[in-house]
């Protein structure tokens, strides 16, 4: 089984301690800057409070901030990244035109944006507007144009569409947005080899960790809060 290396940290120091050319694939969900945006909104936050990322505290940089440190991430993992390896970053539709600008300056080449779709969401202010259901993941490769492929010979598309996360992946905490592991699953299988390194330096509750080990990937986590680390310690350990 594959071994795990967790820093309880910011990732923008933690990187620096990762050995250069050592990753071979960085899934990632990272804050997608939409905690002021939501926050001016006319909502309303107190039902929300459990669950909305922009009471979580961790989205509120202004823009110029957030696009700052996602230059710092992606000149990071350009240095830690292996030739050919690949990136999947989670985002919102409105932001994937300034994250592939960023990531395109650092030597990754653009190769796709998806959707997930999330089959049961959470029906919030369901009379008044659509309910939100979709996030973006974008794809590249890095210095090169293609990467490891594994879809045995299947078509793949640019959507895939899960339910959000069952009772079960939950048992050591909450994490207002967690993945679910079967959307992770789906990109570290195609995208990597067993024995790889795969990167999450925005880890949160560590559901890239948890499927990284269950695929027999080793696997590098990194999470600022210490209560959504020691989540992701238990998870991945068990
Ligand atoms: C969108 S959540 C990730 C959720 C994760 N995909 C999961 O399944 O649980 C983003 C996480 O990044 C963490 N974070 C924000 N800024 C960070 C930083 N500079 N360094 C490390 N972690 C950070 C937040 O605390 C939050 O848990």
């Amino acid at each position: 089984m594959g071994y795990s290396v967790l820093y309880n940290d910011d990732c923008m120091k933690a990187l620096k301690k990762i050995e250069s050319s050592s990753i071979n694939l960085i899934v990632t969900d990272p804050p997608y800057n939409l905690g002021n945006f939501m926050k001016s909104r006319d909502t309303n936050l107190h039902k929300m409070r459990d669950n909305f990322f922009a009471t979580a505290g961790w989205d509120n940089m202004n823009f110029d901030e957030w696009i700052k440190s996602m230059e710092m991430f992606f000149c990071e993992a350009a240095r830690v990244m292996k030739k050919g390896g690949a990136v999947i970053i989670f985002m919102s539709v409105m932001k994937v035109e300034s994250i592939v600008k960023i990531a395109e300056k650092y030597g990754f080449y653009y190769k796709t944006t998806g959707i997930w779709h999330k089959k049961n969401p959470m029906p919030r202010n369901m009379n008044l507007h659509f309910v939100n259901s979709t996030e973006a993941w974008i794809y590249f490769t890095y210095k090169t144009k293609t990467g490891v492929f594994n879809n045995n010979g299947c078509i793949l598309h640019d959507f895939i569409e899960t339910s959000v996360i069952p009772k079960s992946e939950r048992k050591f905490g909450k994490h207002p947005t967690q993945k679910p592991e079967g959307l992770i699953y789906h990109f570290v299988k195609i995208l990597s080899n067993p024995k790889d390194t795969i990167l999450d330096p925005f880890m949160g509750s560590g559901t890239t960790g948890v499927v990284a080990k269950k695929l027999d990937r080793n696997f590098t986590g990194i999470e600022l809060d210490k209560n959504y680390f020691s989540i992701a310690r238990k998870r991945i350990e068990e």
